[in-house]
């Protein structure tokens, strides 16, 4: 071997480490799932929450789903479209010739990742900033264009205590209330396009914790960034099981998704923004990038070895298809309000199962669904029901009002 290919071997070997030590440490190469046994705990029998017969699985990736599929004349919204699971689903959404409108809170970030792709059009949404969430709305509803997909993506996850300036948890405000606000506020042109989907991004992390009904904002509580992320994760799934209820009739469905861990997407990084040194967030970023490039997803795999199937790493490409799935498949005709996870509508496991797949009980209770509800409300001041039944925008109380 010549000096500049050994050298040129060597520089892409030190990379790669690199890139797999990044990675791994990142997404925790000590994760205690690699080394778990195979789950042969309880799978409690729900009519809800059926399996289906699904040709896809753990390891279909978004484009694969879209195969054959012509989804020209669908509009389809969707926030953290620029990076990660939801990029790939852009992508593969728009392939198939869907419209979609990114929301970014950061524009050019989002113009510089999706610029490749057509049929994308990015507007300005910061998920903790109400009024950045109404202008948005209100400018798509005076186009008229009816919402055929909304898909709530974006995320942050595991950061440590931080209030947004309504004194809500971080976490909580983002990934919930957020996209609580962005669904009702976009409610006109859901019901406008005559058969619609909301997709929301849960977790499998919603394992670790319910919803602290009694302090959803840690107050008192000793906080956990990964409680408060997994709260966040089953509120998720809660305002999934009623938003579908509420809107059936109105011909929209909700599902909540577990995209499956993937180590190589921007989360990671999305928490740090604004609270760390852009340095670090930088870092956060590439990191994910070098994964992605080096394939780093699919060594930590063979370095790992997971028992259960859960527990495989994916792919962004991969970990976009039951977002894919949920937004467009056949399969799912008369099915709402469920989690859905690999491609199929997710088993039931008891709360404080270590199972790595299924929903817990404690995410998918009707009364509890009703509860957080009522808090959302109350914490956004939008009144949901009533604006169900009308088909104008909705009406904001006022803080003065409450
Ligand atoms: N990756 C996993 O292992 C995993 C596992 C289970 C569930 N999930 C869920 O899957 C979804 C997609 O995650 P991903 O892993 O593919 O991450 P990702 O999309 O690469 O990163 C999160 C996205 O959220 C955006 N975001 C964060 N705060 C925001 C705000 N205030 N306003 C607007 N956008 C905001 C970020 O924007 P910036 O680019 O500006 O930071 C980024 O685009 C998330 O809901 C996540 O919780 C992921």
């Amino acid at each position: 071997m010549t000096f500049p290919k050994l050298a040129a071997t060597l520089c892409l070997s030190l990379v790669f480490l690199y890139g797999i030590f990044a990675a791994g440490f990142q997404y925790g190469l000590h994760d205690p799932s690699a080394g778990a046994p195979l789950y042969d705990g309880p799978i409690i029998s729900d009519a809800r929450q059926k399996p289906l017969r699904s040709r896809f699985n753990h390891e279909t990736t978004a484009a694969e789903l879209v195969e054959g599929l012509d989804l020209r004349g669908k509009v389809i919204v969707v926030t953290g479209g620029h990076s990660g699971t939801g990029l790939e689903a852009v992508k593969a959404l728009t392939s198939a010739g869907a419209t979609v409108i990114a929301l970014a809170r950061d524009v050019k970030r989002a113009e510089e990742n999706l610029r490749r792709i057509a049929h994308v059009e990015i507007e300005a949404v910061d998920l903790l900033q109400p009024e950045s969430i109404d202008a948005f709305a209100k400018k798509f509803l005076a186009q008229g264009r009816p919402l055929h997909i909304l898909i709530n993506s974006a995320a942050i996850m595991g950061i440590p205590l931080e209030r947004d300036r309504r004194g809500y948890e971080r976490q909580f405000a983002t990934n919930v209330l957020g996209h609580f606000a962005l669904t009702a506020r976009l409610l006109p042109a859901l019901k406008r396009a005559n058969g619609a989907r909301i997709v929301n991004l849960s977790s499998r992390g919603h394992r670790v914790s319910g919803v602290l009904f009694d302090d959803i904002h840690f107050k008192h509580t000793e906080y956990s960034g990964m409680r408060a992320y997994a709260q966040s994760k089953a509120a998720l799934v809660l305002l999934t099981v009623k938003l579908d209820a509420l809107l059936r009739e109105h011909k929209i469905r909700a599902y909540a998704v577990h995209p499956g861990p993937v180590p190589s997407s921007d989360l990671f990084a999305a928490g740090r923004v604004g609270s760390d040194s852009r340095a670090k967030v930088w870092l956060a970023r590439l990191h994910a990038r070098l994964a992605r490039v080096l394939h780093v997803t699919e060594a930590l795999n063979i370095v790992r070895r997971p028992k259960n199937v859960g527990d495989l790493y994916k792919t962004v490409q991969q970990g976009a298809a039951t977002t894919v799935w949920a937004a467009t498949s056949e399969d799912l005709e008369g099915f709402g309000g469920v989690y859905l996870e690999d491609c199929n509508i997710a088993v039931v496991v008891p709360n404080g199962s270590t199972a790595p797949f299924g929903v817990r009980p404690w995410a998918f209770d009707e009364a509890a669904a009703e509860r957080l509800w009522r808090f959302c409300e109350e914490m956004t001041g939008i009144r949901f029901a009533a604006l169900a039944q009308s088909s104008e925008a909705p009406k904001v109380i006022q803080s003065s009002e409450k």
